[in-house]
């Protein structure tokens, strides 16, 4: 953690103490974290591209900041910002990318790299395991030497280290749902590790990054539903890491994936096995007392989450209904915000210190 004390708080003069450099700028959760730090007491973003020209052009939405910084530019900026004081480093970019920038990061800077505070929001340093991370991803890890120096950021559950860390891996955004959803069960020893556990997911457009696909143009997007990765979706490493012993984890994890025809949040169905007798009343008291103080996770008391509830809130939404030996687990969240990030900025202001609160909406928007 740094020692550095923000000088302003909601409602006084606006002074931004922290620049925050968000490389990948032009891209969806580039744009989403720009967007909340528009109303971040502490940090002063910078935007960084490999493109030229104007914020405008390709985030309309956001206002502040008007052009890019290019990645040369932003090292030189990046270098003077940390002689001042601290500065911080958010990195939006493909994985396999991240990987590459934290190196480059590392020998441009120097021994002040070390004073760096450092978010990445792709998957490069989520698996603890870089064989793992080969297995998952198809490629070798880029950046092993830095592997070890990060913490897993979901914060409702690795608060502690990720408070004492400079660097952090922002949990992906199904990965957080399947989390936060799956693992309190399996502490309390509530589920049965010998038959597969189903989880079936539905994630929106803007999962998919701001560069047009056939998968999300807007015709066939819309009106439209379609599962992907059946041979397994990379996310399920982060579950299995999460799960660690035999005790709490299954013979086998089975997530599928699907494409919805909205943009904004993902919708998860878990039917986990019991493995005795439970009443929903108590699988809920499990989750109620695994979240208890937590400002972004909300066990409902009845009905079910939506995408409505949480589109654009960083909060999490957990539904429970236990029917004979199933114990069925809803989440919602918004894959830009608590699934991406929003969870990168939670961490951040983990990172430095600062009311974990801080530029992070609970309110969605209404309507997606
Ligand atoms: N979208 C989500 O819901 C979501 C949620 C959680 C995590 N993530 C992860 O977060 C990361 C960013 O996701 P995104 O949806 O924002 O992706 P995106 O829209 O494709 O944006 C990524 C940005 O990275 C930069 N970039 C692209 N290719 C690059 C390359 N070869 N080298 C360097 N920079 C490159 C580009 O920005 P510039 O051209 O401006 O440099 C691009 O706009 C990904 O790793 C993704 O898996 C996404």
């Amino acid at each position: 953690m740094t020692s550095v004390i923000a000088k302003k708080t909601r409602g006084e003069a606006a002074v931004a103490t922290v620049p925050l450099f968000v490389y990948g700028a032009t891209g969806m959760l580039g744009g989403e974290l720009l967007r909340l730090l528009e109303l971040h007491p502490a940090f002063a973003p910078t935007a960084v591209s490999r493109k030229a020209g104007s914020l405008a052009e390709s985030q309309p939405h956001v206002q502040g900041a008007t052009a890019f910084t290019n990645v040369e530019a932003a090292e030189t900026e990046l270098a003077a910002a940390l002689e001042r004081g601290p500065a911080a480093v958010a990195l939006s970019l493909p994985h396999g990318e991240s990987g590459e920038f934290v190196k480059r990061l590392r020998a441009s800077l120097g021994a002040k790299f070390d004073e760096l505070v450092l978010v990445d929001l792709a998957a490069d340093f989520r698996l603890a395991d870089p064989e793992l991370y080969r297995a998952t991803y198809k490629h070798a890890h880029p950046c092993v030497d830095e592997l070890s120096g990060f913490a897993y950021g979901l914060p409702e559950f690795h608060r502690a280290r990720i408070a004492s860390s400079r660097r952090t891996a922002a949990a992906g955004c199904f990965a957080t749902a399947l989390q936060l959803a799956v693992v309190p069960a399996a502490r309390a020893g509530l589920l049965d590790v010998n038959v597969p556990w189903i989880l079936h997911g539905v994630t929106g457009s803007s999962g998919s990054g701001a560069e047009p696909k056939p998968g999300t143009h807007h015709p066939y997007r819309h009106g439209n539903l379609w599962a992907y990765s059946l041979d397994g979706h990379r996310h399920e490493a982060e579950l299995a890491q999460a799960l660690g012993g035999a005790s709490t984890k299954p013979a086998k994890l089975h997530f599928v994936a699907h494409s919805g025809p909205f943009t904004r949040g993902i919708h998860l169905t878990c039917a986990l096995p019991l493995a005795r007798p439970l009443a929903t009343a108590e699988a809920r008291a499990v989750y109620a007392q695994c979240f208890a103080g937590e400002p972004f996770v909300e066990v409902l008391e009845a009905g079910v989450p939506d995408l409505r509830r949480i589109a654009g809130s960083n909060r999490a939404a957990l539904g429970l209904n236990v029917r004979g030996d199933v114990l069925t687990v809803l989440c919602t969240l918004d894959n830009l915000v608590k699934g991406g990030a929003g969870q990168a900025l939670q961490c951040l202001n983990l990172m430095f210190g600062f009311p974990e609160t801080w530029g992070l909406p609970r309110s969605g928007l209404g309507v997606a």
